[in-house]
């Protein structure tokens, strides 16, 4: 007869859980969510459609649910997030925006917006795709390993965080650093798109493939589309826009540093214009 494999114990458990990226609880109580969601009444949904419409509207719908509430829709999240994001005048207005916004689930398990770093008024800013553990702790982008590479990477060409400006296309750290849902990216794009127009820089450059597509509306993967300089319309003017790999790519598989070099030397001699 076969013996039983003994049950793992509590300890055995946690670290079978970090190392598969599981590193903070979401709510006290599990949620199974192989159970079916109770279907939406289909007579409901032109209503849910005709309310979006309304966010931010006077006298339509807040753009913030009262606590406790579960997020809006998807559909009316992303209208509600454009219509805000474009009321924001300055970076200020939509920072404090997005700390009232809550259409996007993220933020629920968030410890912190993570907003920005570097100088608002940079001629380059640089967009990854969403912050990470430490990043969430600090409330900064690319502070973490991968952020000490994009240092050292901006240092290669004479750049440093008070010459460049730095964002991501979400600004919540997605739990156990999973990759975001194409409906939070939606959601969450109209916000970056209007922090790029607001800080107008004249160079764009993303870092790796879900900021490259999000943003520039790319397909191919990032291979084929770094190094190649696109037209970029902020909504004000078009300025130039660049992909380049992630540095958290190049910890991975440091054999592509040597691409990156070329991708930064051609940043720098646009900028040198
Ligand atoms: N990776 C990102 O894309 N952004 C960060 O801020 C950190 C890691």
């Amino acid at each position: 007869m076969m013996t039983p494999e003994p049950l793992p114990d509590v300890r055995q458990l946690l670290a079978f859980y970090l190392e598969a990226g599981v590193d903070c609880a979401l709510a006290d109580e599990p949620i199974n969510r192989l159970v079916e969601p109770e279907p939406i009444p289909s007579a409901a949904a032109p209503a849910a459609r005709a309310a979006a419409s309304q966010i931010g509207k006077p006298g339509g719908p807040a753009i913030v649910p009262p606590r406790g509430e579960p997020p809006p829709p998807p559909d009316a999240a992303i209208a509600s997030a454009r219509e805000a994001a474009l009321t924001a005048p300055t970076l200020e207005a939509l920072r404090d925006l997005l700390e009232k916004f809550d259409g996007c689930a993220l933020k629920q398990t968030a410890t912190r917006l993570v907003f920005a770093d570097g100088n608002p008024q940079a001629r380059i800013m640089l967009v990854g795709e969403a912050p990470g553990r430490d990043e969430d702790i600090e409330g900064l982008p690319f502070v973490g390993r991968s952020g000490k590479l994009l240092d050292r990477m901006i240092g290669a060409i004479g750049l440093d965080r008070s010459k460049v400006y730095i964002a991501n296309v979400i600004p919540w750290r997605p739990p156990g650093n999973r990759t975001p849902t194409p409906q939070e990216t939606q959601i969450c794009l109209p916000f970056i798109r209007r922090q790029i127009e607001l800080v107008d820089p004249d160079v764009l450059v993303t870092l790796g493939n879900p900021s490259t597509q999000a943003l520039l509306g790319t397909t191919e993967g990032i291979m084929r589309v770094r190094g190649k300089w696109r037209d970029y319309d902020t909504g004000k003017r078009t300025i130039r826009a660049i992909a380049t790999f992630h540095p958290a790519y190049l910890l991975r598989s440091p054999s592509y540093k040597r691409l990156s070099w070329q991708d930064l030397r051609a940043i720098a001699t646009v900028l040198a214009v």
